[in-house]
């Protein structure tokens, strides 16, 4: 097969090229990226000399671009979005163009091209928070109800994709999953920033009183679920994907034992505008239906992250002081480039 991936040189999508180059050893994977602040291709840097994978940079909603590289593509997979919900608040006009016009644009070329999977990687953000009542988790038939920029945005796309299915049975699937944990995230976000600056003594901002919790998941254990929906997964349908419901203490607490730091390190600042209090995950469908299980608790996966984070001092280093962005000229040159902004 051939995999058209857009977003693979951010966190969750280089993790995702990195396990299907590896499951499947037959298939090739094409990234398609822009290279925003979030993308690295150093997230790549052992994958990007294997014969099965390529790398295109150019923007998603760049229709001329998606129909010259889609040309095909068996499968799409769409990550690429602006993904974090503070930036959202700051800005919302690149989250439009790109999760709302750019979602339009891949829905509306693999639609042409004949694409027969197209999977749209969601979050669980769109279905808003929850009550503090543990019965009540989201599933399949939650009702879209999304706080922040980041999250209606995500929501316009995912139901452009449903209505492409129910409109010209488009064979779209959209996947929900929670807060991902693990290697090569940016560290804006909240865990990855947590390490970073404990590790470096620096103080930790928790919004609010940290008592908001998320649905925390291994990246490893998503990218199997995806790979269970793409496999199995039924066209026109939603799956939710979803892990621990932890508390932001909790995490906090758990990330500075391991690295043997005081609470002294955690400074509470003013909190997020309309920050969603909770998410949590009731994953029976695609569990049931396409037998995925998560593999790692979320005890496992904290341990296994920071000492990633520890152990790749030079990956955080170029993070740090913004030399990653330089990777992609010293590997690719000009010759990729195929869009820009
Ligand atoms: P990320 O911010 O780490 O990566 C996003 C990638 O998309 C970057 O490489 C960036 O360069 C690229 N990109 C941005 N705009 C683009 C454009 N116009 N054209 C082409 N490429 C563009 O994000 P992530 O955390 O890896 O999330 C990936 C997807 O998974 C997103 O759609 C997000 O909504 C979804 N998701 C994330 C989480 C999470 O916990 N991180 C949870 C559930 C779902
Ligand atoms: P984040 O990683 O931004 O993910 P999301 O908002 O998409 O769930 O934030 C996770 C939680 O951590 C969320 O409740 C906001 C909180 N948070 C802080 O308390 N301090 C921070 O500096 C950040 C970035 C997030």
């Amino acid at each position: 097969m051939k995999l058209f991936v857009t977003g693979g040189a951010g966190f969750i999508g280089s993790n995702f090229i990195r396990y299907w180059l590896s499951a499947h050893p037959d298939d090739v994977v094409m990234n398609i990226d822009l290279l925003t602040y979030a993308g690295n291709l150093e997230n790549l840097h052992d994958v990007a000399q294997n014969p099965r994978y390529a790398f295109v940079r150019a923007d998603v909603a760049d229709a001329s671009a998606m129909k010259t590289h889609m040309a095909g593509a068996d499968v799409v997979v769409h990550f690429a979005a602006e993904s974090h919900v503070d930036r959202s608040i700051m800005d919302a006009a690149p989250f439009m163009r790109t999760n709302v016009l750019g979602t339009q644009v891949m829905l509306d070329t693999a639609r042409s091209l004949g694409v027969q999977t197209y999977i749209q990687v969601s979050t669980d953000e769109v279905f808003g928070d929850l009550p503090p009542d543990p019965q009540k988790k989201f599933s399949e038939v939650s009702p879209f109800a999304p706080s922040s920029p980041y999250a209606a945005s995500k929501a316009a796309g995912d139901h452009l994709a449903h209505a492409y299915f129910r409109t010209y049975g488009f064979p779209a699937i959209v996947t929900h999953c929670g807060n991902n944990v693990g290697p090569y995230q940016f560290p804006e976000k909240f865990i990855p920033l947590a390490i970073v600056n404990a590790l470096a003594g620096k103080k930790i901002p928790v919004y609010g009183d940290g008592l908001q919790s998320r649905s925390w998941i291994h990246v490893d254990d998503h990218v199997r679920a995806l790979d269970a929906v793409i496999m199995r997964g039924r066209a026109g349908e939603t799956y939710v994907i979803g892990g621990e419901e932890k508390t932001n203490r909790d995490i906090l607490h758990a990330i500075l034992r391991l690295l043997g730091k005081g609470d002294d390190l955690i400074s509470f600042v003013e909190d997020r505008p309309g920050h969603d209090r909770r998410y949590a995950i009731n994953d029976e469908k695609i569990r049931n239906e396409l037998g995925w299980r998560p593999q790692y608790s979320h005890a496992e996966a904290l341990e296994k992250t920071v000492a990633w984070y520890r152990g790749h001092s030079k990956w955080l280093q170029h993070v740090m002081d913004a030399s990653y962005q330089e990777y992609y000229t010293r590997q690719y040159g000009a010759r990729a480039v195929a869009g820009n902004r």
